[in-house]
């Protein structure tokens, strides 16, 4: 819920700032207690800060002005009749020199508008001295970070008590009559009872577990469209095991374009999700490689960037629970899915517990199934299949059997391999299935809520199945 807040705090930030021209401070204990100023000025203009990066360019002029005054000297040799070739270069020397000065007037301006903020700043502070002065109040924090470990989760059953924070639940009122403190302000209000008018999450009440093999996949439902390149193609999962501190409703999420992928967000349901605030957010130890993640028993699993090392991350402790190579297991491009993306080593969560699909030279390119010991990720048994991984789209697990899907790009594809873990059978199966955007990134099974995730070129969808009786 701690995000609501972030955002109510911001937006009045930025009303004050401007009613006010000037600048606005608060202050507030942060999470260790301690009491903490924040305060924000206000940039005369868009583009007043002063930058390196000006005064570098100022210097790389000035040093081709020399070049060019020596040079035209040289041929002017101080006499007036000039040729062709010098009447140009005294025309560019010129251009050269009525840009310098536009630069140096552009700085002085700069200088001047750092002056200003100078002394804005220097008022700022004499304003916190004052405040230090008086005692600070016990209140929850108004530097929050929303990008911060401090940002509680939620147990996605809290929706009643969105309304009821900050502050007084603490028994305290005091920080109300402070003017500095927004939360009684008029555009707070109107927040809150937006925020307490959000619907309740559905809970999933379904429970099925009967096994089966895979009849039917249901048409996409987009659940979030990512906004920037960033989101090209990711991994969004639930735990379908959930474990204390988050619930079952949390959304995780890892947006996997770039190198250094780190970041897993926390969603404190699907409607979070849907309106993309995170409650959330973790910074992973280690990077992740592309979008074979999953969630399980209150630990996320993943494969380390350019390494066919395993590692568990236990959300709980925030920390590595686990870390182990899976032996022989082809990584960095060597076995990817069709599409590519280093998509070389894959977990998946059934009903039957964690599972690894990948391959190894040994394998020459098929598909490897392991079951996974979710505690120390250490092999417990394995597979090897006889459809080669770099021709399918994806791969996933039901009820301990495996399925590839045809096309990552087709619109309307098939689900048209499974391979039996039981009775380590493989079977042609025809069960159509849509990329409506046309480029698949990610499909994994949550057994929980019977679903399938996916990532298809920005969108988060799911698709619901349905299983036949077991045989
Ligand atoms: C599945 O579809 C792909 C792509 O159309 C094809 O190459 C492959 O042979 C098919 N596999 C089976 C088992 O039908
Ligand atoms: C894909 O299948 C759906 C229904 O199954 C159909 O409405 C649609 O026209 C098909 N699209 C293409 C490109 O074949």
């Amino acid at each position: 819920m701690m995000w609501i807040l972030a955002v109510t705090w911001i937006s009045i930030l930025l009303v004050n700032t401007q009613a006010q021209g000037t600048a606005s401070f608060s202050r507030g204990n942060d999470r260790n207690r301690r009491c903490q100023y924040t305060f924000t000025v206000d940039s005369p203009t868009e583009a007043s800060c002063p930058s390196t990066g000006s005064s570098a360019e100022m210097e790389a002029l000035k040093s081709r002005l020399g070049l060019l005054e020596a040079l035209v000297s040289r041929l002017t040799g101080g006499e007036a009749p000039g040729t062709e070739a010098q009447m140009g270069l005294r025309t560019a020397y010129t251009q050269v020199t009525g840009e310098r000065d536009r630069l140096q007037e552009e700085k002085a301006i700069l200088a001047q508008q750092v002056e200003q903020l100078q002394r804005m700043v220097e008022e700022l502070q004499r304003e916190v001295e004052r405040l230090r002065s008086r005692p600070c109040t016990q209140q929850p924090s108004q530097n929050l970070p929303i990008f911060s470990s401090s940002v509680q989760p939620g147990t996605g059953t809290s929706h009643s008590h969105l309304g009821s924070r900050p502050g007084r639940t603490q028994g305290d009122t005091s920080s109300l009559r402070d003017p500095s403190w927004p939360y009684g302000s008029p555009a707070y209000q109107e927040l809150k009872a937006e925020v307490a008018e959000f619907p309740a999450p559905n809970p999933n009440t379904e429970d099925s577990t009967g096994c089966g093999e895979l009849l039917w996949v249901g048409e996409p439902v987009t659940h979030r469209k990512a906004d920037s390149i960033a989101g090209r193609y990711g991994v969004w999962m639930q735990d379908p095991e959930a474990v204390s501190p988050y619930g079952s409703n949390m959304v995780w999420r890892i947006d996997t374009v770039g190198t250094e992928v780190r970041q897993l967000y926390g969603y404190e349901d699907m409607d979070q999700f849907t309106r993309g605030f995170p409650a959330k957010v973790l910074l992973l130890p280690d990077a992740v490689e592309s979008t074979g993640a999953a969630m399980y028993r209150g630990s996320l699993y993943y494969q380390r960037r350019r390494s066919r090392t395993l590692i568990r991350y236990e959300l709980g402790s925030e920390s590595v629970a686990a870390r182990r190579d899976l032996p022989h297991a082809g990584f960095h491009g060597q076995f990817p899915y069709s599409w590519g993306g280093y998509t070389d080593i894959d977990f998946a969560v059934d009903e039957n517990g964690l599972w690894a699909i990948y391959s190894t030279n040994k394998a020459k390119g098929a598909i490897v199934i392991s079951q996974l010991d979710p505690h120390t990720l250490e092999v417990k048994k394995s597979w090897e299949t006889n459809i080669r991984k770099t021709t399918v789209a994806n791969a996933f697990m039901i009820c301990g059997k495996l399925y590839t899907v045809a096309s990552y790009a087709s619109p309307n594809t098939t689900v048209n391999y499974s391979f039996d873990t039981g009775t380590s059978q493989s079977e042609a199966v025809a069960v159509p299935f849509q990329n409506r955007h046309r480029y698949n990134s990610m499909i994994d099974y949550n057994p929980t809520q019977r679903k399938l995730f996916a990532w298809d070129n920005y969108h988060m969808v799911s698709y619901d199945v349905r299983l036949g009786k077991q045989q």
